[in-house]
């Protein structure tokens, strides 16, 4: 069985390597407004998404990513565009983590489906438990109570995408 879907679903690859050129506005809100219809627990449409231009903050997230990671180089690989996803602390929602990264896979996939590259960049979860981290998030007007859950790198691709590694064995069974 096959279709459009199901083939982006497979051909989706992450992308380390971005043009410097900026997506259009069409193409950002085409992508978060996917995250958005990612399915929540209780319809709470718990996670808070950010989507970061501004080259003054990228700046700030790449020197505050870089703190929690030995990787060399720019942890979010020179995209134009960073997508922050937030969600609620466990204490106050304790399916927030989970719909986070709902969100973050409509994101990336949506991302594919339109041409663009996106790559799922972690540590947002420390980056965002520290003071400027807190500051940052006010900054950005988000309420209190929230946790980071992840970020996308999103971009123009600089290079084809490779094809995907082999799917491990027995990755699934069907029980019947
Ligand atoms: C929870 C999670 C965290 C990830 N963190 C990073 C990261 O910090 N940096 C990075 O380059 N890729 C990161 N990735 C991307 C994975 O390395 C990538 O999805 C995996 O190698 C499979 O490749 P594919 O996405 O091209 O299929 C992350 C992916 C997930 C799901």
């Amino acid at each position: 069985m096959d279709n459009e879907i199901l083939k982006a679903l497979r051909t989706r690859r992450s992308v380390r390597a971005f043009k410097a050129e900026q997506i259009s506005d069409d193409e950002l809100r085409a992508v978060l407004d996917a995250g958005t219809y990612a399915p929540t627990g209780m319809n709470r449409q718990d996670p808070w998404i950010v989507a970061v231009q501004d080259p003054t903050i990228i700046s700030q997230l790449v020197r505050m990513n870089s703190m929690f990671t030995e990787q060399e180089g720019n942890p979010y690989y020179d995209a134009p565009t960073i997508v922050l996803v937030f969600c609620s602390r466990p204490d106050i929602w304790p399916n927030g983590f989970a719909d986070g990264t709902l969100v973050l896979g409509n994101m990336m996939n949506a991302a594919h489906a339109i041409g663009l590259g996106s790559c799922w960049i972690n540590r947002e979860r420390q980056m965002f438990d520290t003071d400027e981290g807190r500051q940052l998030m006010s900054q950005l007007r988000l309420p209190e109570g929230l946790m980071g859950v992840g970020a996308l790198a999103l971009g123009y691709p600089a290079k084809p995408l490779p094809p995907a590694r082999p799917r491990k064995e027995n990755y699934y069974r069907i029980v019947k």
